[in-house]
């Protein structure tokens, strides 16, 4: 594929060919129940719509978002909903949710979403809610139960005590290593909520959360954690097939814990690097052998891409796209138990490798 390819062989690409493809949405097909029953659904998350000045915003997060969008449009066959999984906006601001909510509208599906971090410190979620709704909600449809969680919530006294404006406490988040931030967590009222709500369903059914922040504990430096996420892992403990799906962490990840699949999607607008403590921790975690530098840094698409998620199983499979880069399929091993890296396995770490 060429990286400068025109309008016309864009739209025939997407349109036919999406394996060739190297677009930042994801596109979900989900085959739970009767094959009447079989339905998608797509994936968009991480835009991060940047605010300059006036009516100029950063180019390369809005083209991210807009060809996720004009993917997503042309999918066959039609999404059922497409869910939006955080970071709209980059430091909370209404004109950059504005920008955002505007490029999402051109959707030709319903559209939901999910909380992150860069959308809610700002105003604490007030002007997003506005624009999208509850930040915690969950639905049926077609025989699996969705729910989304804010889970990036921290404590009372970092959020209201802590700083002197709203605009240093939205800084303070917004960086990745940034030693003042705040490790985000789901949070006792949602907790208790999620309870309730999981109480009412069965134990066969199909679940499937989406969550900002990953519902397991990775890297705590950069916030690629959640503080609470044993005690949301409890409340889906007794489901037979649960499957988490996170943004956020702007790159591959993959786990299983206990009955939970957990799966990350790339991002519209770039790629994080690796944590180094990868190489050392001895967990499902470390599966991540590719070193994602960026080849090409005047390529704004270089080291994002898409993914189509196969759900059909009941367990989530990823099939990553990347940009100039192999192809790389994530999909739950029934024998072994949790998801596997089906192109990297044979891959050794090295010791003490640096992941970027
Ligand atoms: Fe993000
Ligand atoms: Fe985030």
């Amino acid at each position: 594929m060429s990286n400068n390819y025109s309008r016309r062989s864009f739209l025939k690409t997407a349109g036919s060919i999406a394996a060739v493809s190297a677009l930042p949405v994801t596109m979900v097909e989900l085959a739970f129940a009767a094959p009447s029953q079989n339905f998608t659904f797509a994936y968009i998350s991480d835009s991060h719509i940047q605010h300059i000045r006036g009516t100029k915003f950063v180019n390369n997060w809005d083209r991210g978002l807009i060809r996720a969008v004009a993917e997503a449009n042309l999918m066959t066959p039609k999404p059922d909903f497409v869910m939006f999984g955080g970071d709209l906006a980059q430091l909370g601001s209404k004109p950059e949710l504005d920008h955002g909510m505007g490029m999402l509208s051109k959707l030709n599906a319903p559209l939901k979403a999910v909380m992150g971090e860069h959308d809610y410190y700002l105003d604490l979620g007030e002007y997003w809610s506005k624009l999208f709704g509850p930040q915690h909600y969950s639905f049926d449809h077609k025989g699996v139960h969705f729910v989304v969680l804010n889970s990036i919530l921290t404590t009372d006294e970092w959020t209201h005590k802590r700083w002197p404006t709203a605009e240093q406490r939205m800084l303070e988040m917004a960086g990745l290593d940034n030693p003042n931030g705040s490790p985000f967590m789901v949070g006792e009222k949602q907790r208790e909520w999620l309870k309730t709500d999981l109480a009412n369903v069965k134990k066969d059914t199909p679940v499937v959360v989406f969550s900002h922040s990953p519902i397991q504990k990775i890297y705590k430096g950069w916030n690629f954690w959640t503080d609470d996420a044993e005690q949301v892992q409890a409340l889906l403990a007794p489901f037979d097939q649960v499957n988490v799906v996170y943004g956020h962490v702007h790159q591959i990840q993959y786990n299983q814990i206990g009955n939970i699949s957990f799966n990350s999607v790339m991002a519209t607008a770039w790629p994080w690097p690796y944590p180094q403590s990868y190489a050392q921790a001895e967990s499902l975690m470390p599966k991540l052998t590719i070193p994602m530098n960026r080849a090409d840094p005047f390529f704004e698409r270089d080291a994002t891409g898409w993914q189509m998620i196969n759900v059909n199983t009941g367990r989530v499979g990823l099939a990553y796209n990347l940009y100039n880069n192999k192809s790389r399929t994530v999909a739950f091993d029934s024998k072994l138990g949790h998801p596997v890296d089906k192109e990297l396995q044979a891959v050794e770490l090295e010791p003490n490798r640096t992941h970027y």
